[in-house]
């Protein structure tokens, strides 16, 4: 396995014609990161190569969010990415990828972008869009592969890739999660063992409320009420809990309800300082 820290020493390995599959990241790897690497793999085949990017985006995070303390973790990701049989790992720093400020930006609509996470982490989606869309630059893969965990985020650059049409086959991958339910994130570690517990309740709510849209209440303002109440008495601080269509996660109308448009159950809550975020298809 190739780790180059730089774009120009990542186009040297990276010449010539296999194909290449991309898994972007922030690093702190998990198995719900590995999963992508796996399927990375299977759908470019033994002949392809999968790179793996590890980059925290500093524009991503607001000046009040967890930037300085996400934990940074390149030498243990690298064993665990050769292990999974990664090709190339491309970590480049601030001064690699951010010579000098980025003030070409890329902006995705606010009907989808500034809905949910982009309601409550203005400017997130614009940092992502941007920091992904020079990883592309750089990498030049036939095939990207996100999680499902961050739906919103899929969504926005499948958005993306589609409009600037970008030669790029987006596929998606399940959310990994841990034996109780929890999805599996990076920030996970920030929780303690009292927090590590409680957590697990965040995806038996999305259980709850898929079982109730299933069962025929459509009445979803109350069942997303219900939920939020749920969780602030378990001692989370809820940003959203909402049911939403899958294609374009605006708020299903009764036509739709009733023609059964396929859903995601989608919250974001805070349990101490730590923000998680997790979905569910109805
Ligand atoms: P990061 O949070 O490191 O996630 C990298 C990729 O792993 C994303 O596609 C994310 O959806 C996926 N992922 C994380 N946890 C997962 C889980 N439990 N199951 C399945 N997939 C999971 O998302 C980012 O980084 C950044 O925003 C990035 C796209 C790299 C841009 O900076």
């Amino acid at each position: 396995m190739n780790v180059v820290h730089s774009i120009r020493d990542l186009r040297a390995v990276l010449a010539g014609r296999a194909p290449i599959a991309f898994v972007p990241t922030m690093g702190n790897l998990h198995e719900g990161h590995l999963a992508l690497v796996d399927l990375a793999r299977q759908r470019c085949g033994t002949g392809g190569r999968v790179v793996a990017s590890i980059f925290v985006n500093r524009l991503q995070f607001a000046p009040h969010e967890d930037f300085d303390r996400y934990p940074r973790t390149l030498e243990a990701d690298c064993r665990l990415l050769e292990a999974r049989g990664c090709d190339v790992v491309f970590a480049p720093d601030e001064a690699e990828l951010y010579p000098e400020p980025q003030g070409y930006k890329v902006v995705p609509p606010p009907e989808l972008a500034d809905i949910l996470e982009g309601a409550f982490r203005p400017g997130f989606f614009t940092g992502v869009c941007t920091v992904v869309m020079k990883l592309f630059q750089c990498v030049r893969p036939q095939l990207a592969v996100f999680g499902k965990k961050d739906y919103q985020q899929l969504m926005v650059l499948r958005g993306m890739v589609r409009q600037f049409a970008l030669p790029i086959d987006v596929v998606a991958g399940e959310t990994s999660r841990a034996d109780d339910g929890l999805a599996l994130s990076s920030r996970n570690g920030y929780l303690d063992d009292a927090e590590r517990a409680e957590a697990v309740n965040l995806s038996r709510m999305l259980h709850t409320v898929r079982g109730h849209v299933r069962g025929g209440d459509c009445e979803l303002d109350a069942v997303e009420r219900r939920a939020l109440e749920v969780l602030r008495e378990r001692g989370w601080a809820p940003d959203y809990v909402a049911v939403r269509c899958r294609h374009d996660l605006q708020v299903p109308d009764a036509a739709q309800l009733a023609a059964g448009e396929p859903l995601v159950a989608l919250a974001a809550a805070k349990l101490g300082r730590t923000r998680l975020i997790d979905n569910l298809e109805i």
